[in-house]
């Protein structure tokens, strides 16, 4: 049988060593949607007919509006109760580390330090032939200054379906959930891979992991606290801090 708070709530107070994993689901109470729920769907496209090379190298000027209105939404919205509550657990907890696959900077702007991110972010564009960077505003990117002078063409810097995670990022994610007693998943569906492995595969046997997410998800399994409520009404009574 599950947990519940109390128990998930001991444990975190408890820990040795925390790792944090988050998906959109943390960022849906700051008006952002989530990328398979109601409104998942930009214009017809899914998001994987977006978030891929295939997708970029097809239609560059679709994919970049795609993101420029991505980016103006995250700069309207504020980081919420359940991403605040993750930095305050981090300040009190030597050992913490928290990953997400979010890329609206949230967690960042919440005040929490050192987060792995695992897709990237939406700081900054790359030219996909010679790696020269501009940073993005809420504006976005220009269309008209997608081709660079070099040949290539700037692109987000985001992890597409079919590239590999940023190594030293996932190292340091993978060891951390190895090493954590205590495991916490938020908002993700876990139907996205290698992230999910972090919750599904890498932590030991004994490590408790909690989850909070509404929906049960396929990582609902490995949780030994699942917890249905949502992250900005859950996380502060989690960590005990005021929503
Ligand atoms: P999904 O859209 O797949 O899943 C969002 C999850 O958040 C679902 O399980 C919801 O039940 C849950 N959820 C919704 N509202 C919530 C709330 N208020 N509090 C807590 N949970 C809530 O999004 P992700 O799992 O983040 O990758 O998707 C993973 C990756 O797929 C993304 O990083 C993105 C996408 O393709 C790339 O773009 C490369």
């Amino acid at each position: 049988m599950s947990a519940g708070l109390d128990e998930a709530r001991t444990r975190l107070l408890g820990a040795r060593s925390i790792f944090v994993l988050t998906g959109s689901g943390i960022s849906s109470e700051s008006g952002l949607p989530t990328f398979r729920g109601v409104g998942g769907f930009w214009r017809t496209l899914r998001v994987e007919e977006l978030a891929s090379p295939e997708g970029f190298a097809q239609d560059p000027q679709l994919v970049w509006t795609w993101y420029n209105e991505r980016l103006a939404s995250h700069a309207g919205a504020e980081p919420n109760a359940g991403h605040r509550a993750l930095a305050a657990l981090q300040a009190r907890h030597g050992d913490f580390t928290l990953a997400t696959q979010n890329v609206d900077s949230l967690h960042l702007r919440a005040g929490s330090r050192d987060v792995l991110e695992l897709h990237g972010n939406l700081r900054e564009a790359r030219c996909d032939l010679c790696g020269a960077r501009r940073l993005l505003g809420a504006e976005g990117f220009p269309l008209a200054e997608i081709e660079h002078e070099c040949g290539g063409r700037f692109r987000p810097d985001i992890v597409w379906f079919g590239e590999s995670l940023p190594y030293d990022v996932w190292e340091r994610a993978a060891e951390a959930a190895s090493r954590a007693d205590v495991v916490l998943v938020v908002g993700t569906s876990g139907l996205v891979n290698p992230a999910a492995q972090l919750v599904t595969h890498y932590p030991s046997g004994s490590a408790f992991v909690i989850e909070v997410n509404p929906e049960a998800t396929p990582i609902s399994r490995r949780a030994d606290a699942a917890l249905r409520g949502t992250a900005a009404s859950l996380l502060p009574e989690l960590a005990e801090t005021p929503a």
